[in-house]
């Protein structure tokens, strides 16, 4: 089995309230303790991603160093087994399930298959966790995708190993300015991406995932409507250019997806001339460009067993290689390269939101029902409108998804929910 890259730090321990201005962390440098086994960077590269300390957004500077120091260590295999065991019993006893993303911990990602759980991309992990019939969602991702479990299942009680796995994205778009933004457009429908905070859907006359998105504003756009778009401004220019569709742009972006370089892919593509290039529509516009397929997490692992291709070039977080790998053994996935504020970082991608999930942290929060996600129920209401539109709209176009718990049978259902 691979192996996720792990980060040794001792957690810092300082409150750190949801969507505010983030602390700086003062803890030395976080080391790398493993990397993947197939085309990983050298430790030395790798390490120079830590030396970026902040990446700035919309709205400023975003401390993804808080996030690093909160990555948990990777536990030991004779410890890791009795941790999995005990969450096998818990998720029995409590009647839960675990949805996770494919950017989590690889040991995550198969504890969740082998438990009836399921591994998707965030349209999946929605689709999953509102048609199961457990008492509680475990979601192993960041909090917008745990927000809206719990939008579309408020009965569920649903739980995060930690409540401050954020995305850059969400904390990139506050609502008071976006807001503002739509006010201002009053004629505008407001189509935001699910990397949001509920809040923000609440605001938006529609959600999209990547793996929806484009279906959805060729639908509005065909209906003659012009578009504010949120927060993703990679994203929203792909399906504008795709479209032709009217959209105002959010100008957010997501600290993995921005750093891939379209001048390193192409020195990558010509020493690897048959490689087929995988790019998340996250990704900077001249680094779609190069892309012979782009579109969701899912989308991207579907083409690597489509396709005969021997070799792969993958442009999104690294944590996907697991589930590649996996599904196609004798086939070579390389990562597409970034360089951060270090001009030597190389193949590095990698969320250090979606890293701060780990085992020990599920089983804790399932022991103690803490991180849990609590939402105003007027606000759940107002934000599982638009969220709601876009999985109707979803099941209207593909086949509708009855989750039975039973990994082996579902897994056909999620697949190919739609073109990015
Ligand atoms: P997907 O919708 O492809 O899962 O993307 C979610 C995300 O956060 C990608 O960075
Ligand atoms: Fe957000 Fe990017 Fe992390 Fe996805 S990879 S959760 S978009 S920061």
């Amino acid at each position: 089995m691979t192996t996720r890259s792990a980060i040794k730090s001792s957690a810092m321990k300082m409150s750190h309230p949801h969507r505010t201005k983030m602390h700086a962390a003062t803890q030395s440098q976080p080391e790398f303790v493993e990397t993947f086994a197939y085309d990983a960077p050298p430790l030395k590269q790798t390490n120079a991603l830590m030396n970026q300390t902040t990446t700035t957004n919309v709205d400023g500077k975003i401390d993804i160093e808080y996030a690093r120091a909160r990555i948990p260590a990777e536990l030991p295999r004779s410890k890791r087994l009795q941790v999995e065991e005990r969450i096998k019993k818990l998720l029995i006893e409590k009647n839960a399930v675990l949805v996770a993303h494919y950017y989590v911990d690889p040991y995550i990602q198969d504890l969740a298959l082998a438990t009836g759980g399921c591994v998707g991309d965030s349209l999946e992990m929605a689709r999953f966790g509102q048609a199961h019939s457990a008492d509680t969602l475990v979601v192993a991702g960041v909090r917008f995708m745990g927000e809206s479990a719990k939008i579309l299942s408020m009965e569920k009680t649903v739980l995060m190993a930690d409540l401050e796995a954020e995305c850059s994205l969400d904390l990139g778009c506050p609502i008071e300015e976006f807001s503002a933004f739509c006010d201002a457009h009053p004629d505008r429908t407001v189509v935001v991406y699910a990397n949001t905070s509920a809040e923000v859907k609440a605001r938006a006359d529609w959600v999209v995932t990547s793996s929806i998105g484009l279906e959805i504003v060729t639908h509005l756009h065909n209906r003659g409507e012009k578009l504010i778009w949120g927060p993703d401004r990679h994203l929203g220019n792909f399906i504008q250019k795709k479209t032709g569709a009217d959209m105002l742009l959010w100008q957010g972006s997501c600290i993995v997806h921005n750093e891939f370089k379209a001048t390193e892919l192409v020195q990558l593509k010509n020493e690897h001339p048959d490689a087929v290039v995988l790019v998340h529509p996250e990704s900077p516009d001249s680094v779609v460009e190069l892309a012979d397929v782009v579109g969701s997490t899912s989308k991207l692992l579907s083409a690597t067993k489509d396709m005969d291709a021997s070799t792969f070039i993958v442009a999104t977080d690294l944590g996907i290689l697991h589930e590649m790998q996996k599904q196609s053994p004798n086939k070579r996935f390389l990562a597409a390269p970034t360089a951060g504020e270090s001009a030597t970082c190389k193949s590095c991608a990698f969320c250090p939101w979606m890293a701060m999930n780990g085992l020990e942290g599920i089983e804790h929060a399932l022991n103690t029902n803490s991180g849990e996600i609590i939402l105003d129920k007027k606000l759940a209401t107002r934000a599982l409108l638009p969220l709601q539109r876009m999985l109707d709209f979803a099941a209207e176009h593909k086949k509708r998804v009855q989750a039975s718990g039973d990994i082996v049978k579902d897994r056909p259902l999620f697949q190919n929910v739609g073109a990015a």
